[in-house]
């Protein structure tokens, strides 16, 4: 991972649908950005304390451009918002390298891509992908109302739009997304892929796992999630810092650590990025989180602290 910030400037932006900022971005100094792979995210840092991720939704072909939508959250927590005022074009601002959590599988029979609102943004560029690769894909894309929607226009005339599939909810029953006959059979080589809204993303997975897919032919990236992170309170010896402290029962551990000192990095503060991610030394966590897998959850070696809290009276962390 390379962790140097990049120099950005927004070379285009445009409001799509109802409140999405479609947004390129292009290095300051002309030369070429990275390259990614579809599925990567870019953390995008607003203000000071304000960083957040974003899916590149371009071609991942498309040299030197960095492709995102963004949609302005009614409950935003200073991201959406900054980015819809601050991100205007010719504005600069300055990213991360592209992190890739959600990659595609290689030489897959057929992969099903399913996104709900902005959810399509990572999707996008895995159709781009696909398409070149000239493997079997259906994109799906489920959202309230195409007069709302971002990148319906584009997906519709896209080179792959014969692959492409709309499902608004004020349409038309013909045009309802039929899970089960979308999933179809999970024989091997098939692989799904979903992005959007919480309760859309468990509807998916819950169906996907009833259809008989197994977990690794699941794979999904939440980017919009509830973070409960009260519970009982638990004692956390931070070992690195030489300091023991108290977390109480309506108190975060990333609360409790910053209220002792303890400089802790963070993004996303909602449990999916990992970039709090801290070595368990003793103890059992209680995982909230939406980063580790079932496996390294079970495996009790590492936390999320932004969100994670304790099942033991005490957690002995590295940090
Ligand atoms: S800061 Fe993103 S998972 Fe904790």
């Amino acid at each position: 991972m390379n962790d140097a910030l990049l120099d950005v400037i927004v070379q285009t932006r445009e409001v799509q649908g109802a409140d999405v900022a479609v947004l390129e971005l292009a290095a300051l100094d002309g030369q070429a950005l990275p390259r990614f792979a579809a599925g990567a995210h870019v953390d995008v840092h607003l203000a000071p304390g304000v960083v957040r991720q974003y899916s590149l939704c371009g071609d991942p072909a498309r040299a030197n451009v960095y492709r995102l939508g963004v949609l302005r959250e009614a409950q935003s927590r200073g991201g959406s918002a900054a980015v819809h005022v601050q991100l205007q074009a010719g504005a600069l601002t300055r990213i991360s390298a592209p992190r890739n959590l959600f990659p595609l599988v290689a030489d897959a029979q057929r992969s099903i891509l399913l996104g709900g609102g902005i959810g399509i943004t990572p999707l996008i560029a895995m159709a781009h992908t696909l398409h070149a690769r000239g493997e079997a894909f259906e994109l799906h894309y489920r959202a309230r109302s195409r007069s709302r929607c971002a990148f319906v226009d584009e997906l519709l005339a896209a080179p792959f739009a014969a692959s492409v599939f709309t499902h608004f909810s004020d349409e038309g029953d013909d045009q309802r997304l039929d899970l089960a006959q979308v999933l179809g059979d999970p024989a091997p080589g098939t692989h799904l892929y979903t992005c959007g809204p919480t309760g859309f993303m468990d509807w998916v997975i819950a169906g996907a796992r009833a259809q008989g897919f197994s977990a690794e032919q699941i794979h999904h990236e939440y980017f919009q999630v509830e973070v409960d992170s009260a519970g009982a309170g638990f004692e956390v010896q931070a070992v690195r810092s030489g300091k023991t402290l108290q977390v109480a029962p309506e108190q975060s551990l990333l609360a409790a650590l910053r209220e002792a000192g303890i400089a802790v990095e963070v993004s996303c503060e909602q449990g999916v990025c990992g970039t709090c991610l801290c070595d368990v030394l003793e103890g059992e966590p209680d995982h909230r989180d939406h980063y580790l897998t079932d496996e390294e959850k079970q495996s009790n070696e590492q936390i999320v602290v932004c969100c994670s809290r304790a099942r033991s009276a005490r957690l002995v962390l590295d940090i």
